[in-house]
Parts: C-alpha cells; structure tokens; sequence
C-alpha cells in the first residue's frame, strides 16, 4: 500500500482514541449498522481531502465499512493529527508491519509544496486511474482536478504573476509537471460522479463555478445541512476556539477585550465562548442583518478601525480576506493574540506582516510565533494565520463532527447511487435526510421528542413522521 505518514509507531494510540471517538458518533456507528448489508458504497473510489483528525478517521472507515476504496489528505497544512493518520493507514485489523487501512498522505506541518503533493497522490490510485468520488473540505481537490483539466483544454498552464500568493504558485508549479497531453486531468475529472463539500468556503467555490459554467461534476453542499453548519460551525466553534487560545497561549481569557470578525455561524459560536470565559467580545460585521443579531444577542459591534488598540485577542471568521491587515496589527497592543478560525489563512495579511522592515519572527513553539515590530512591541500569531483551532488544538470534538460526518456519508450515497438524479449543479440534502441525522443524535443526549398527534400535524399541515418545516424555514 501507498501512503506518507509522519510514524506508523503512533497507530495504536491512534487506534485507541478511536475507539473514544466511536462511542462519541452515534450518527456515524448508526449509518454503518442500517447499511452494513446493503454496501451502497460498493464500487465507490472516494478522494478525501478533510482535515485528518481522530474524527474524520472513524468517517474514512465509516466509508470503508460501505464497501467504498478510499485515498485521503488533509485540507491544511497543520491539521493532521499524526496518530489519527497512523491508525487509519494500519487499519483495525493491520499491524504496523503489515498495514492494512487506507491510503493517507498527510502530517501534521507539510511545506506548501508537500500539501499539494499529497493532494495529488490521493487523485491518482495505483494504475494510473483516479477516483470516481470526491469529498472535500475547502475545495482544494475539487480546485486540483479543475484547473488541470481546464489547462489541458487551453494547451498550457499560465504563468505565475510576481505578487500572486505563494500557494498559487505551488499549484501552477505542480500541474506544469502534471499537466499533460494524455490528458490525465481530464480523465480523472471526466470519471467523477461527484463531490460532496464540508465548508462554507469550498461551497462558495462550487456555486461560483457551477454560475461560470465551470463546474464539471455534481455537487452535495453538506455545509448548508442544518445539522451541519448550524451545529458544527457554531457549537464545534464554541468548543474549539478556546481549546486553540489555551493551548497555544494559556492565557486568561476573562476580563481581556476580544474582537471576533464576523458574526455568521462561526462567529456566533466564538463570540458565544468568549463571553462564556468572561472576556468582554466586540464583534465586526458588514451585513447588517448579522450586526443587528450581534448587537441584539449584546455584543458591541463596530469596526476593527475603532477597536484595534485597545484588543487583547482578535479571532476572523469571515470567510472573506484582508480582514487583519500589516497596518492593523503593527497598531495592535503588545502580546494581543492574533488569530483566524476561517478556512483559509488569508483573512490576516501574513505575507503583509512578514515585508515589514525591521519585523522580527520568533517561534514560542510550534504553531505559535511572536512578530516583534521594530518599535519594540510584539503580537503573537496563531497557526501562521491557519484556523487556529485545528493548528493549536485539535478541532471539534467528536459529536458534533458526527452530525457533519453522517451528512457526509448521506451525501456521499445519494451522489454515488442515484447519480443519473443529479445533473451537473450544488445541492443540499433533502430536509427529511436532515431531521434524520438530527434524530440519531438524540438518544445519546437522553432527549425525549414531543410526537405530534394526527390532529395536530393537520393543523400545522406537517406530516406526523417530518419533514417538520419548509425549506426557507432558517432555524
Ligand atoms: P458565514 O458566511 O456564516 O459567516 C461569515 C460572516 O462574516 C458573514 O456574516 C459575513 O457577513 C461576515 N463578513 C464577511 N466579510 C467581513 C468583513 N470584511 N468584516 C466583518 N465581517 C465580514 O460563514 P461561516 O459558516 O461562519 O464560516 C466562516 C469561515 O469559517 C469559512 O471560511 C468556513 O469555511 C470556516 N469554517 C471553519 C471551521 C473551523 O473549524 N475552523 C468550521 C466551520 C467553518
């Protein structure tokens, strides 16, 4: 078997936090039991590329255990856990010497250049064929396969413009090589029945490319699942985002002035975490529906201009770029933490801060650096600029990614089994398949469902089984 992981030696530790994990994802253990016998997934060739943590170990062999072959990465450079790796590459039946799990290219701290080797090795399955499935966090597979077939198309790979980001040039670097006339991007993307999407950013990506006309196969937004972005977003955030401050800094939370950029479900949650340390939480906002639910839930909300000075911990969870920039953080209070929670690390200028004269760089630890600006006073920096609490902490915790996960599954078999149903385009699941993930997840949590008489579903002109609201209902 094919695989680069940073120590094998870690997989039965791995395996152990596993079995942890398993008991915390009811809806997953749930999904293997009802489709042990029926294999939906039989066939499948699923490329993941979704941060390889604990969690998303026991979806790799959820997906297994329903008969898909699967090759997996991470989605960021900083997110692997390495036992998590080691474990799913031996497998629950392999040993160290003979592995028997899955393909996973991924450790904790890949260059720029190894993150998208990595992607590649996932794409390409022994004999040169590729992967009939994709499920992607952030959209970078999705990105990979796109591009090399579009260059294909037009004959070459542009070049790289001198102040296109570094990534960029990595990417273009890598599909020169691989970019071909035996068109094996083209292949690949022409063999995919379709992708299933974690995150709000990789579903931006999808609906832009599917409104240019660009997008080549299907799409499941798992995002948009109630039972993901409303619970994973914002409670898997309300979790994590301290567990990352903590471990990285230590710090005392409460008391201290925190700013979160951006109120939508991320933002929510985090606001939500640091008010629950007792920190005083300003938020940012440029949609005013958000701003008004910010100032209403009694956050003050105004803009990074007015606050900047006077903050001691600054969390983005935007989405967008640009938000903390060079000239924000050279104003900012010495040690403020700086800190993005977003998918992509371009929500703080890092390139910017990294071309001020005079600037100086110092790892505390790994994950954690401080700049000193040649005044004298220094920021500290989470994750280079990654999401935080994947880089410093260990992201969410199990339950909540198996809301996400069962979605994922879900996803995954709808797109694989009833392709012929979904032209090229971004879909989110049926309600019912929502309330069903929501619903495996109740008994762990010892919660008793009120059940609607008859009479009453009439009434409120419902079905007494669900789905129980329209499809504009926002919760
Ligand atoms: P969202 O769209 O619900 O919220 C983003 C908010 O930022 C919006 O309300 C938007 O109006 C606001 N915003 C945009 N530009 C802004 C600016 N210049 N200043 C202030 N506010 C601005 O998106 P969601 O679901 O909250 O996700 C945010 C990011 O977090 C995405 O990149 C997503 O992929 C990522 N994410 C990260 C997770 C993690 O574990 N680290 C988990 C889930 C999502």
């Amino acid at each position: 078997m094919d695989f680069k992981v940073a120590d094998l030696s870690l997989a039965a530790f791995g395996r152990r936090e596993i079995r942890l994990a398993e008991h915390e994802m009811p809806g997953l253990m749930a999904v293997r039991k009802e489709y042990a016998a029926a294999q939906p997934l039989a066939g499948a060739k699923i490329m993941g590329s979704l941060h390889m943590t604990i969690q998303t170990a026991v979806l790799i062999e959820t997906l297994v255990a329903l008969g898909a072959e699967v090759r997996w990465v991470s989605c960021n450079i900083f997110s692997t856990q390495d036992h998590a790796a080691a474990a799913v590459v031996v497998g629950p039946e392999g040993t160290v010497e003979e592995p028997k799990g899955v393909p996973v290219f991924a450790w904790k701290g890949e260059t720029l250049e190894e993150y998208w080797w990595c992607t590649e090795q996932a794409l390409l399955w022994p004999g040169g064929d590729g992967p009939n499935m994709i499920l992607d966090d952030g959209g970078d597979a999705t990105l990979l396969v796109h591009k090399g077939a579009e260059y294909e198309k037009a004959g070459a790979v542009p070049s790289a413009a001198e102040d296109d980001p570094e990534e960029w040039k990595v990417i273009l670097d890598l599909l020169r090589r691989t970019v071909s006339d035996d068109k094996k991007w083209t292949q690949i993307a022409s063999q995919i029945k379709g992708v299933t999407e974690e995150t709000t950013t990789g579903v931006h990506r999808l609906y832009e490319m599917f409104k240019a006309g660009t997008l080549l196969f299907p799409a499941i937004n798992v995002n948009d699942s109630v039972t993901k972005s409303k619970f994973d977003n914002k409670y898997g955030c309300r979790h994590s985002v301290i567990d990352g401050l903590n471990r990285a800094t230590d710090v005392l939370i409460g008391g201290k002035v925190a700013v979160v950029c951006g109120y939508g479900d991320v933002g929510k949650g985090c606001a939500d975490a640091l008010r629950g340390q007792g920190a005083r939480v300003i938020v940012t906002e440029i949609d005013p529906i958000c701003a008004l639910q910010a100032a209403m839930d009694g956050f003050q909300v105004t803009t990074l201009e007015d606050v900047v000075e006077i903050a001691d911990i600054f969390v983005t969870t935007t989405g967008n770029f640009d938000i903390i920039t060079a000239g924000h953080m050279s104003r900012m209070k010495h040690n403020a933490i700086v800190s993005n929670i977003g998918h992509f690390d371009n929500e703080i200028d890092m390139a910017g801060l990294a071309k001020i004269d005079g600037i100086v760089k110092e790892e505390v630890k790994p994950q954690v650096h401080t700049w000193t600006f040649p005044d004298g006073h220094s920021i500290i920096v989470l994750a280079e600029g990654r999401l935080m609490n994947l880089g410093c902490a260990t992201g969410h915790p199990s339950f909540v990614m198996s809301n996400s996960f069962t979605n994922q599954v879900i996803a995954q078999i709808e797109l694989f089994t009833k392709t012929e149903e979904y032209p090229v385009g971004v879909y989110v699941l049926p309600k019912h398949l929502d309330e069903k993930v929501a619903r495996l997840h109740l008994d762990a949590l010892g919660v008793k469902l009120t059940e609607l008489t008859k009479a009453q579903a009439d009434y409120i002109g419902v079905p007494v089984e669900g789905p129980y609201k329209p499809d504009h209902y926002r919760y």
